[in-house]
C-alpha cells in the first residue's frame, strides 16, 4: 500500500478539521499570551477541566504584564485545583521574564519562546505556529498516534532516539502555509477521531491509506515500551580471612559478572545482621562457628547496572582453624588467595571498591 502524499494528507486533514473541530476560545485569537496560557494550562489537564481556568486567567490578567505584576499567592490561588503547581510558578516566572528581559514583548519565534520557563519543544512549537504561523511541527501524544497508525511506524514512542523519527516524519508533512490550523488539526484529529481506544476507522478520511487499519494494528500502534523495572538486590559478601588470605571464587554463568572473582555471597530480600549470617554459614557448611571471629561490617556499597541496583555490605570473618578454612574451601569450591594474587584476579568493580578501602 502506498503511503499518502503530504499534500493529500494536508488537504484531507484540514477538510476534516474545519468540519469537525471543537470551538475552543484560544483558537479564536492570535494573541501569543493567551495561546501560551492555554498550552500551559492544558499541559497536564483535559480541555474540559482547563477551559474555566483559562477564562479566569485571561479575565483576571488581560496581558502578560498583568500576570507578571500579580503576586505569586494570587496566581496560585487562581490555579488552585489544577495540580502540578510548579506549572503555575514557572508560568509566573516566565511572565516576569517577558516583562523584565524582553521589554514586555512576548517572544515571536520558536527558539525565543522555548527560552521561557515551563516551555518545552511541544509548547514552543504550538505557540509559535498558532500565534505566528511559524513552520514548526507539533508532536504530542495525539500526533504520535496518528503518524504511527497512518504510516505503520513501529518505532518506540518512549525512546528518545525513536521520537526523533516521529519528529522528522511530522516535519516532512508540514504544509507551507496555514501551519497553525494544520497543527491544531493533526492534534484534534488524534484527540477526537484517531482515538487511543475505539478510533473511528469506519468514517476515516485516511482509511484507504492507513497501514494500521490494513494490518489490523490500531490497537498496538503506537508502540510504547514499558519502563523496565529496576531490580533491587541485597548482597551480603562474606569475607573469610585465614592467615592473611581471603576466600574467593570465579562466578559462573547465569547471573552478573560471569568469569569474575568475588567472595561467598548470600543474597536476601533485605540486609541481615552479622549474627544471622553466621547461623546461615554454620547450617550451610556444617561448621562450628566457634572458630569464626566476627570482625567487621562494611559501609554500604551501591552499584547500578542497567536493570539492577546492587547494594552490598561486606562482612568480615577471621578463621581461627585450618580445618575450618579447609571445610569452607571445599564447601564453597573456592580458594584462599593472598593479596598479591587477588590484585591479579579479575574482579567486579564492587569488590574492587571494597578492597580499595584498605581493610586488608
Ligand atoms: N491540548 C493542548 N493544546 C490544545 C489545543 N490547542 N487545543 C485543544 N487541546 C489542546
Amino acid at each position: 500500500m502506498e503511503h499518502i502524499a503530504a499534500e493529500l494528507f494536508q488537504d484531507k486533514l484540514l477538510k476534516w478539521y474545519y468540519e469537525h473541530k471543537r470551538e475552543l476560545p484560544w483558537r479564536q485569537t492570535k494573541d501569543p499570551y493567551k495561546i501560551w496560557l492555554s498550552e500551559i494550562i492544558l499541559q497536564q489537564t483535559r480541555v474540559q477541566q482547563g477551559l474555566p481556568y483559562w477564562e479566569k486567567f485571561v479575565e483576571t490578567f488581560e496581558t502578560i504584564i498583568d500576570l507578571a505584576n500579580a503576586d505569586e499567592q494570587t496566581v496560585l490561588r487562581l490555579w488552585q485545583g489544577l495540580g502540578y503547581y510548579s506549572r503555575a510558578r514557572n508560568m509566573h516566572a516566565a511572565a516576569q521574564y517577558v516583562r523584565d528581559e524582553l521589554d514586555g514583548k512576548f517572544p515571536t519565534s520558536f527558539i525565543e519562546i522555548k527560552k521561557m520557563k515551563g516551555v518545552g519543544e511541544y509548547t514552543a512549537a504550538a505557540v509559535a505556529s498558532f500565534a505566528f504561523g511559524e513552520k514548526v511541527a507539533v508532536v504530542d501524544g495525539n500526533v504520535y498516534r496518528v503518524l504511527a497508525r497512518l504510516f505503520g511506524m513501529e518505532e518506540d514512542i518512549a525512546s528518545a532516539k525513536d521520537q526523533k523519527v516521529f519528529r522528522e516524519k511530522a516535519k516532512s508533512l508540514l504544509p507551507d502555509q496555514n501551519i497553525g490550523d494544520y497543527n491544531q488539526a493533526i492534534m484534534e484529529f488524534g484527540a477526537m477521531h484517531c482515538k487511543p481506544a475505539n478510533p473511528i476507522c469506519l468514517f476515516c478520511p485516511f482509511s484507504d491509506f492507513c497501514v494500521a487499519r490494513k494490518l489490523g494494528k490500531q490497537g498496538s500502534l503506537p508502540f510504547k515500551s514499558k519502563k523496565v523495572k529496576v531490580r533491587e538486590r541485597f548482597f551480603h559478601y562474606l569475607v573469610f580471612e585465614y592467615e592473611g588470605k581471603l576466600l574467593l571464587k570465579e562466578r559462573k554463568a547465569g547471573d552478573v559478572w560471569q568469569g569474575l572473582f568475588d567472595f561467598p555471597l548470600i543474597e536476601k530480600g533485605e540486609f541481615e545482621e552479622h549474627g544471622k549470617l553466621l547461623d546461615t554459614i554454620s547450617s550451610f557448611a556444617g561448621v562450628n562457628t566457634e572458630n569464626i571471629a566476627v570482625e567487621d561490617e562494611s559501609e554500604l556499597f551501591t552499584h547500578i547496572l542497567s536493570h539492577q541496583k546492587l547494594q552490598a555490605k561486606f562482612f568480615s570473618f577471621r578463621l581461627n582453624s585450618e580445618k575450618l578454612a579447609e571445610i569452607l574451601t571445599k564447601e564453597y569450591y573456592g580458594s584462599f588467595y593472598d593479596m598479591d594474587e587477588i590484585k591479579d584476579l579479575p574482579k567486579p568493580v564492587l569488590i574492587l571498591k571494597f578492597l580499595n578501602k584498605g581493610v586488608y
